[in-house]
């Protein structure tokens, strides 16, 4: 029997969460403005190459790359962001630095060790707003978030970080590297690789001893520069402002390597240990680094499956239900669905049955109404009714 490939899942059972996540989450993000945007799922591995970044796992460890029919190097995105840069740039956009606010939604592809919460193949529903510097967007973009878990009645904890900018982070970066270099022999080698590549990134280790040590490491919010240190104030005061509840978590860095200032994450306790549900953050120079021109840009992604155990939707019954209980009664039965199916969800029995079959047929399947046609209806003209 040929099966799924591992880390990948059939949505069959939740599909009514995952269209209704979908529509919900849409609806909320064009409430804020932004417009939808499609992007191919296959791109050129040098987009995430550079854009995501070479010292991420997600693209050192976990990508789905190969060289395609015409010898070109091409890889399954493992996320959104990249692709919708690519898109921003290749239409023009940069070169007036054009306000544009996306959403999308689809399948990434990370070749991650599978376990609870963590696919091969998973979905995210994502936004991104290229041209607005200002920290209110950020705060925006975190707004939207929490309100799409809310319409779900989701729990979460919010975290939130501020990685710097190109002024203060280098000089952070330097007290960092000295630390990471003092204590070179007792990290591990993903710390010792990253402390290379990509400093910032080994106060992420999972592992217990690194953790120990880290804790004493020089923290980027102590060594933020005027601007960003006001900007990361405003958006904690614009955040009690509006009501949202977070938490500042200084070993908070993101998994990949475009950020720069906000950086965020909504955690979910009820789901394991793969908690995190959303996250997201500034990167004004993603654009720049993918050879368009100097725009901001900040945005974030929710990973749907792992939504999905916390999505509570209402089952209602709905649609009519039409069955036949009388050869004879087909045309007139035909007729009522072709007529009805352009208006509501309607279901027309194949079948000839029994009535008590179809009234339990249209039950388990969350009618709301029966319709039945036989010999008496068909003399009638009327179909005999029932309220489920
Ligand atoms: P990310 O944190 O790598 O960010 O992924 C966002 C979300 O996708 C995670 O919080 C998680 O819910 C879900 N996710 C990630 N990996 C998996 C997996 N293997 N299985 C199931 N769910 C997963 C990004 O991808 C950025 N592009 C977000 C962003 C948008 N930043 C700015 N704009």
């Amino acid at each position: 029997m040929i099966k799924a490939l591992r880390g990948m899942k059939d949505i069959i059972e939740d599909s009514k969460k995952f269209t209704t996540f979908i529509e919900k989450a849409s609806t909320i993000a064009s409430n804020f403005s932004f417009e939808y945007i499609e992007t191919p799922i296959l791109e050129e591995t040098k987009l995430f190459k550079r854009g995501v970044g070479e010292s991420s796992d997600i693209v050192n460890k976990e990508m789905y790359q190969f060289i395609d029919k015409g010898g070109n190097d091409v890889c399954l995105r493992p996320e959104g962001t990249a692709g919708v840069v690519r898109a921003y740039i290749e239409h023009k956009f940069d070169r007036l630095a054009t306000p544009k606010r996306w959403f999308y939604y689809g399948p990434m592809f990370r070749y991650e060790r599978p376990q609870k919460g963590r696919l091969r193949e998973f979905h995210q529903f994502g936004v991104e707003s290229f041209g607005e510097a200002s920290v209110l967007e950020d705060l925006k973009v975190i707004l939207m978030a929490s309100k799409i878990l809310d319409s779900f009645n989701i729990k979460y904890k919010l975290k939130i970080n501020s990685l710097g900018c190109d002024k203060c982070r280098p000089i952070y970066t330097e007290q960092l590297e000295k630390f990471l270099e003092e204590n070179k022999s007792e990290l591990c080698e993903d710390c010792n690789r990253r402390a290379v590549q990509n400093p910032i990134r080994t106060l992420d280790c999972k592992n217990e001893k690194c953790q120990s040590i880290l804790k004493d490491a020089p923290r980027v919010t102590h060594n933020l520069c005027e601007e960003c240190n006001n900007e990361f104030e405003e958006l904690k005061e614009e955040l009690n402002r509006i009501g949202i509840e977070y938490e500042v978590d200084t070993s908070l860095v993101r998994g990949l390597d475009y950020y720069n200032k906000t950086a965020f994450e909504f955690i979910s306790e009820e789901i394991g240990a793969q908690s995190a549900i959303c996250g997201g953050g500034r990167y004004d120079k993603l654009v720049e680094m993918l050879d368009g021109k100097s725009v901001p840009a900040v945005g974030f992604a929710m990973g749907i499956e792992r939504l999905l155990p916390l999505v509570e939707i209402e089952e209602k019954r709905e649609g009519i239900y039409i069955g036949i209980i009388d050869e004879k009664a087909k045309e007139m039965a035909l007729k009522k669905f072709v007529e009805l199916v352009d208006k509501e969800k309607t279901y027309l029995d194949n079948s000839v049955r029994k009535l008590n079959k179809h009234l339990n047929r249209a039950d388990k399947m969350k009618f709301k109404k029966v319709l039945i046609a036989g010999e008496d209806e068909l003399k009638s003209g009327k179909f005999w009714e029932k309220e489920l």
